[in-house]
């Protein structure tokens, strides 16, 4: 790379690099004492919060999501709300609701589990569409109105939502026009069967404990130093050309959006930090791309199009835009 091509940006000092990436680095052991699973989850799990974005976990029961959120969360040292959805949730439930105190006599605002640095969203689409609004909008603005009355979120605000396959009975699959309120959707799937008896020998005991790593403090300052991460014109025109593949890919309705590509950068640059650079290449943007664009594609009608999934749309993007290898 050369460094003329970066832009002119406050430059990341060597230390700083040092100290985040070790400090990440012990928040994934952490994590991997309680999850036996690849190191991608936690690594994007990383990614979000660095980048300071969402994320929607997907898997069949029983693959560790919410155990994997919550030790994360731990990890992390944030504080930090779970909330079951369920169908009978309503949305005063998430943002709150005013409540009469009888001493005072008088209406008392009681704020809901959406007021934590990490929430966590369990099985977002047990609730109906009114309910699952009211978390994606606060995700979106950073703050609630409960009855006239604006609350900004605490920062960060990192929404952690989980997800079982939407062809289950009883869900509500959550608006595809909406999903794009989450930076990254990440798939667990099954643990190798060495991971699995990994898991066994290790639970004996109950579930291990999770020390906090960091603090509130710190990952507003890792957040910062995100952003100082360089990004090539080289490195940039590649996130277009892949945004634009997906836009004009046959089987695709509505392709990756710029909100998309500005997404793309964001997590490079975190990808970029856990591996200890200060600038992202074009081998970050291609280890986010598909946790990052495949949720937003929108497919046309599935007899139109056959088999082909969201993430084929991305891989064809990946396979057919032409890069220089980083
Ligand atoms: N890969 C894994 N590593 C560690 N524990 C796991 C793994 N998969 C499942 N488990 C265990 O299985 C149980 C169910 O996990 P849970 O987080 O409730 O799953 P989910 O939220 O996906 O339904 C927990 O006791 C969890 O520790
Ligand atoms: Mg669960």
């Amino acid at each position: 790379m050369r460094s003329q091509d970066v832009q002119a940006a406050p430059r990341l000092q060597p230390e700083e690099l040092r100290t985040a990436l070790a400090e990440l680095k012990a928040v994934q052991a952490e994590v991997s004492r309680v999850y036996q699973g690849p190191a991608s989850v936690s690594q994007m799990l990383l990614v979000s919060l660095l980048a300071g974005g969402h994320v929607l976990l997907e898997g069949v029961p029983g693959v560790a999501k919410t155990t994997m959120v919550n030790a994360f969360a731990e990890a992390v040292g944030a504080s930090f709300k779970r909330i079951q959805f369920t169908p009978d949730l309503l949305p005063g439930d998430i943002t709150g609701t005013f409540v009469l105190d009888m001493k005072e006599n008088a209406f008392r605002l009681r704020r809901g589990p959406i007021f934590a640095s990490v929430v966590l969203g369990d099985e977002i689409n047990r609730a109906p569409a009114k309910t699952q609004s009211a978390l994606l909008e606060a995700m979106q603005e950073r703050q609630v109105t409960i009855e006239g009355e604006t609350m900004a979120l605490p920062a960060p605000f990192l929404v952690l939502a989980t997800q079982n396959p939407v062809e289950q009975e009883g869900v509500y699959p959550l608006p595809e026009a909406q999903l794009d309120r989450f930076l990254l959707r990440i798939s667990m799937s099954y643990p190798s069967p060495q991971q699995e008896a990994k898991m066994l020998a290790s639970h004996g005991a109950g579930r291990p404990a999770i020390r906090p790593v960091l603090t509130i403090k710190r990952v507003l300052e890792l957040i910062e130093t995100t952003r100082k991460v360089g990004v090539t014109d080289t490195v940039q025109r590649y996130i277009v050309a892949l945004a634009i593949a997906t836009r004009e890919h046959r089987a695709v309705l509505l392709g990756a959006s710029p909100r998309a590509s500005l997404a793309l950068q964001a997590a490079a640059r975190a990808h970029a930090i856990l591996n200890g650079r200060d600038y992202a290449n074009v081998d970050d943007v291609r280890r986010v791309a598909r946790p990052v664009l495949a949720h937003r594609i929108i497919l046309k009608p599935a007899v139109a199009v056959g088999g082909v999934t969201q993430e084929d749309i991305v891989a064809a993007a990946l396979r057919d835009v032409p890069y220089d290898p980083a």
